[in-house]
């Protein structure tokens, strides 16, 4: 039976779901949270949908061997492409991560939103269907995020290759005359002081990390599984990749200590 002392099993292809970490941190610290960073697989975004199904699974079964009560599929590309096949496969809660278009085109004054994400995102089923039920009325300006993600994963270095690269992609939004910005990959919000430095102060950057956090909250509750406050637990945090670049990233961005495992799930 399922105990509200067991751990949120959370996974991504790498760093970017500590940005949903991150949130859940906030809004529920007295939970258990373990992390997987599936680093050593990254990105996921240019996978077929077939290898990110099976990623997805292999982390699933980790988590769960670790007693995850809820799993948070803290990565939009996998969100997309395998959330449907593991609830059909799983007797377990999972919250996924879409582009938060809904919002976007509800805040829009110039009608025209654009959106950030990877190819595997674009092509899932799950951005067709939001984008299409919310933006009725709006335009939906899609844009791939090629080699972003690689850049975060590989230690965030060359800053000078990544302005180049952010402005080659928001550019021709800017030229759109979008308002919104949607960050459709957990990875982007790392790139938001980046960002800001290309874009105008009207334009509204849209990270989903809190609404997605809400949303586990409401699910615990509906499903009974919410731990009460009370003595907190520190994350673990387990990697396909380096454990030393994880512990220093989420050192550096959420001032944890963390001794990640590697693991390697194949
Ligand atoms: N954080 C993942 C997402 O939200 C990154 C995708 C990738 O690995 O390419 O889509």
């Amino acid at each position: 039976m399922t105990t509200i002392n067991q751990p949120i099993g959370i996974f991504d292809s790498g760093v970017g779901g500590l940005t949903i970490l991150k949130s859940l941190l906030q809004q529920a610290p007295e939970e258990a949270y373990i992390y997987l960073a599936d680093s050593g697989y990254a990105p996921y975004g240019d996978r077929d949908k077939e290898y990110i199904i099976h990623r997805a699974g292999l982390v699933t079964d980790f988590l769960l061997n670790r007693g995850a009560k809820l799993i948070v599929i803290a990565c939009n590309t996998a969100t997309g492409a395998a959330i449907t096949t593991l609830r059909n496969r799983y007797d377990v809660p999972f919250v996924g991560v879409e582009p938060a278009v809904k919002p976007a085109a509800l805040r829009s004054k110039t009608g025209h939103i654009g959106v950030l994400a990877t190819r595997q995102t674009f092509q899932g089923e799950h951005f067709q269907r939001t984008a299409g039920l919310h933006a009725r009325e709006i335009e939906v300006h899609v844009q791939e995020g090629q080699g972003l993600v690689e850049w975060i994963e590989s230690g965030m270095e060359d800053e000078d290759w990544i302005r180049q690269q952010l402005s080659g992609y928001l550019v021709p939004l800017l030229e759109q005359n979008i308002d919104q910005l949607v960050l459709g990959c957990t990875h982007y919000p790392w790139l938001i002081s980046y960002m800001k430095q290309l874009l105008p102060e009207n334009i509204e950057i849209h990270d989903p990390a809190p609404a997605v956090a809400r949303q586990v909250l409401r699910v615990l509750q509906s499903c009974h599984l919410y731990r009460s406050p009370g003595v907190s637990v520190a994350p673990q945090f387990y990697t396909t990749g380096q454990a030393g670049f994880l512990n220093r990233f989420v050192k550096e961005h959420l001032n944890l200590n963390a001794q990640s495992g590697t693991i390697s799930l194949s």
